[in-house]
């Protein structure tokens, strides 16, 4: 890690201690050394994983594993059931190979995000860097201009932003993290079950993630405001 970086402890306590209510997002990844930060931090941590439905398996029964093992709530949170079946009716269950994947992820993740997020002052993520073209400038605090309103900038954490893949490895391996068993089968990146896939050698790790998209637009929503160059710019560290 560069060390004009502040750790990733000393933004998750900026994180956990200035703010009144925030929350940690949760992918089922290998982002779980956030909890494990946020655990040894403060006893109340607020986390949060975007039930899509369509997650594998390994991933809810690895959700389950990591609340056993911190001792800690995860609010899973569901699309709305209208919009989802409005979707799945119209176009099936599978339309984003065809269409592309904003319009599912907007109706799986993002609305249930935006709803999530308007009861907090700030929230914490587990992207980092290295992960893709559209992650190289991204700070450790930024305003999150695409989830703000009238009433009070969001602030969004990524405490990991300067952290590689090995990094974070080394961390699991070094802290007996638990970790999803995906990750032992050729998965790198893990997100929906549809839109993922294992890599081969020497491929990116975002390779498997909506792999029929061109790489520069593979960002879901969630973190949109990364294909957004000044936004990107106008954040700290
Ligand atoms: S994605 O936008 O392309 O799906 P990615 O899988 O790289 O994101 O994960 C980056 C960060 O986004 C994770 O560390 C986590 O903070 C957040 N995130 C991604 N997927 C979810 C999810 N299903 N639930 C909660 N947070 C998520
Ligand atoms: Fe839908 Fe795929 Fe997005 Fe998951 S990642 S919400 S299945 S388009």
């Amino acid at each position: 890690m560069s060390n004009d970086y502040p750790s990733p402890q000393d933004v998750l306590k900026q994180a956990l201690t200035s703010h009144d209510a925030v929350t940690i997002s949760f992918s089922g990844a290998e982002d779980v050394v956030l909890i494990d930060m946020a655990c040894n931090i403060s006893d109340a941590v607020d986390v949060f994983c975007l039930d899509t439905g369509r997650l594998h398996p390994e991933t809810y029964r690895y959700i389950e594993r990591v609340r056993d093992y911190y001792g800690i709530e995860i609010s899973l949170l569901s699309p709305d059931p209208a919009a989802l079946q409005a979707l799945v009716k119209g176009k099936g269950l599978f339309s984003f190979y065809e269409d592309g994947h904003q319009e599912c992820c907007g109706i799986r993740k993002i609305e249930p995000l935006t709803r999530h997020l308007v009861n907090y002052d700030a929230w914490i993520t587990g992207q980092r860097q290295d992960q893709s073209p559209t992650r190289s400038a991204l700070p450790q605090r930024q305003v999150d201009t695409a989830f703000s309103d009238d009433r009070r900038d969001l602030i969004k954490y990524n405490p990991l932003s300067a952290w590689s893949s090995a990094r974070v490895w080394q961390y699991i391996r070094g802290n007996d993290v638990p970790y999803n068993e995906l990750h032992d089968q050729g998965f790198v990146s893990i997100g929906c079950e549809p839109c993922t896939r294992r890599i081969g050698p020497n491929e990116h790790e975002r390779a498997g993630r909506w792999w029929w998209e061109e790489a520069t637009k593979r960002e879901c929503g969630l973190h949109v405001i990364n294909l957004d160059n000044d936004s990107a710019a106008g954040g700290t560290s």
